[in-house]
């Protein structure tokens, strides 16, 4: 099967199994919860009749549109495995394509939304003015999860280096992991009026790791095991675990979500 993500990205996601992304994919969904609320309810989801979700992935945000609407959601994404994961599950429609390029005629959706994918376009604005040119007048284009790495925040302080070393992977497999604080300007120069644009909170409980925290670490490890030895990722899980266990680990990392409404 084709990959048409850039090559280091392909080579780290063949490190995690589809249903592991999958995964992947529904634990940052369940971080960005309220601020996913927030954004669904100042874009009138409820009302609308047809969604797009460009990179849809493996279709982690499907199950909680369907639920919230009765809108026709229509799923796009650039990597065919992704799509056929969630095909035969989807009561939408599936779409391979680049959300760079929409295959679809002006004005034809109410509300065109994605989460974690602006970060990996080589062209963030020519999607947004895609999806702008996609929506109907008054209708919205709604960014419900973009990171911005560059201010992430860490406790202990020892995590801090390997952080940034993540931050780096990131930027090696092609992503702009920084874009979530850019958000504004690019709506802005996109030409769509902001309504809102915001973060994501967090809070964090001591406490054993959990499956949630394995499947952390298995992405760590695929992101960074180029940059540091086993042992050394070894020492880093090692300090992180423990101080989850006495409660005074932080890893904030800022996550935006934008609203933006298209004019007449
Ligand atoms: C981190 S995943 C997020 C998936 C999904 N939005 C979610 O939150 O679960 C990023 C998705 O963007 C897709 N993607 C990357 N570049 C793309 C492009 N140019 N056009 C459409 N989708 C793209 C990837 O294939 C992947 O499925």
């Amino acid at each position: 099967m084709a990959c048409y993500l850039e090559k280091p990205a392909c080579r780290i996601k063949k490190m995690l199994s589809i249903d592991q992304w999958h995964e992947r994919y529904r634990q940052q969904a369940e971080w960005t919860y309220a601020a996913r609320q927030r954004a669904y309810q100042l874009s009138g989801i409820g009302s609308a009749a047809d969604i797009l979700d460009v990179g849809s992935g493996t279709g982690a945000l499907e199950e909680e549109l369907n639920c919230l609407t009765e809108a026709r959601v229509t799923c796009l994404d650039i990597s065919r495995d992704n799509l056929f994961y969630h095909h035969g599950k989807s009561h939408g429609t599936l779409v391979n394509a680049d959300g760079q390029h929409l295959p679809f005629r002006n004005n034809c959706f109410d509300v065109s939304l994605f989460q974690y994918v602006l970060l990996w376009l080589h062209d963030p604005l020519a999607a947004l003015r895609e999806m702008k040119r996609v929506t109907r007048p008054n209708g919205y284009v709604v960014a419900l999860a973009e990171p911005d790495y560059a201010h992430r925040i860490d406790n202990p302080k020892e995590m801090e280096p390997y952080s940034r070393m993540q931050r780096e992977a990131l930027i090696k497999q092609g992503a702009n992991p920084d874009i979530g604080s850019s958000l504004g300007d690019l709506f802005f120069t996109a030409g769509l009026q902001i309504i809102e644009v915001g973060l994501t909170g967090g809070a964090w409980h001591s406490g054993e790791p959990t499956e949630h925290t394995n499947l952390e670490w298995l992405v760590t490890q695929a992101d960074l095991g180029s940059l540091v030895s086993t042992t050394e990722l070894a020492h880093m899980r090692g300090v992180s675990d423990l101080s989850f266990l006495q409660g005074r680990r932080v890893a904030y990392l800022p996550v935006f979500y934008a609203v933006g409404r298209v004019t007449v």
